[in-house]
């Protein structure tokens, strides 16, 4: 199963793709991707079979935001709370990461056609290392697409964001390059895993717990949040356009206006930004280290 798919709409969904889209569409959507193991249990399979179809419908949708020209997506694919779950189920996600992974490097000339940019945010130091270097590889062969970018929550919570965030900020300090002075908002913004995304429009949790789970927690603040009844395997275009259209009507509402996105291009010109560049610069380069790394 390929990450990039051919539409699977047919002539009055593309009507109605077509109708919301002559409203404001959001830049960016996140996803609490819930309910795969009910669904399993409702069909009466097993559990990473629910996950495995998480991931045909992931793609799907992903393919229905590329037609409302959904630019930005992101979603909540592994939580590091999950690995509080059963061996058996932590490793058949992690062995599903590993095959979607390794088929996403296959079809490498396929994303670089559709100039797709993978960011995976988390904590990778907990991950497995041959899905670390997949997910290496795969972030660096794509990091210059921009038609569309997909953020991959996968070992993240918020609260480990902003943790690793406020321990940049420390660092910064104890060496003297950081004042204590500087420290505001913007700065552990700058440092979040998602400093490179515009703050998600619109976030979408399927299964109808109504909750956050430790997701996007900081972004989230301007967001509108729809709560869908359906598991995330049965989630269809219709759902998604009824979280638009609520979309639609809650800026409307709140005569909010999508601001407009700047690219987020930092120049290293003052103590503050010189000293964010050399954060991203490390990220950089344990990313390039690990796509470099021998996996026994
Ligand atoms: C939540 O449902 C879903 C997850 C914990 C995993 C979601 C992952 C995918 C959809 C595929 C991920 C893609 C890659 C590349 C690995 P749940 O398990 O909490 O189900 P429940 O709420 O019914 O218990
Ligand atoms: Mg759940």
């Amino acid at each position: 199963m390929s990450w990039i798919r051919d539409s699977t709409l047919n002539w009055i969904q593309r009507l109605a793709v077509k109708i919301v889209k002559s409203g404001q569409i959001p830049r960016h959507v996140a996803f609490i991707m819930d309910g795969n193991r009910r669904y399993a249990n409702k069909k009466n399979v097993e559990k990473v079979e629910g996950h495995t179809q998480g991931f045909y419908k992931l793609t799907e949708t992903l393919q229905w935001c590329l037609e409302l020209g959904v630019p930005e997506v992101t979603v909540y694919a592994f939580s590091i709370e999950n690995f509080k779950r059963s061996k058996e189920e932590v490793d058949g996600l992690m062995d599903l990461a590993r095959k979607k992974f390794q088929g996403l490097l296959d079809e490498r000339d396929k994303l670089m056609e559709n100039g797709v940019c993978i960011r995976v945010v988390g904590n990778l130091s907990l991950i497995p290392e041959d899905v670390q270097k997949l997910i290496a590889e795969a972030m660096i062969i794509t990091k210059d697409n921009s038609k569309a970018v997909l953020n991959l929550a996968f070992s993240y919570t918020s609260r480990d964001e902003i943790t690793q965030a406020v321990k940049d900020v420390v660092d910064g300090v104890k060496s003297t390059e950081l004042l204590v002075e500087d420290i505001n908002e913007d700065l552990i913004n700058d440092c979040l895993y998602t400093h490179k995304s515009p703050e998600p429009d619109l976030l979408i949790r399927t299964s109808g717990e109504i909750r956050l789970s430790d997701f996007l927690l900081w972004q989230i603040t301007s967001t509108c949040i729809y709560f869908a009844e359906v598991l995330w395997p049965e989630f269809t275009v219709w759902d998604l356009l009824a979280a638009v259209l609520y979309y639609q009507r809650c800026t409307y509402d709140l005569r909010l206006v999508a601001k407009k996105v700047e690219s987020k291009h930092l120049i290293c010109n003052n103590r503050i930004t010189s000293y964010i560049c050399n954060v991203y610069k490390q990220r950089q380069m344990f990313i390039e280290n690990i796509s470099q790394t021998a996996v026994q």
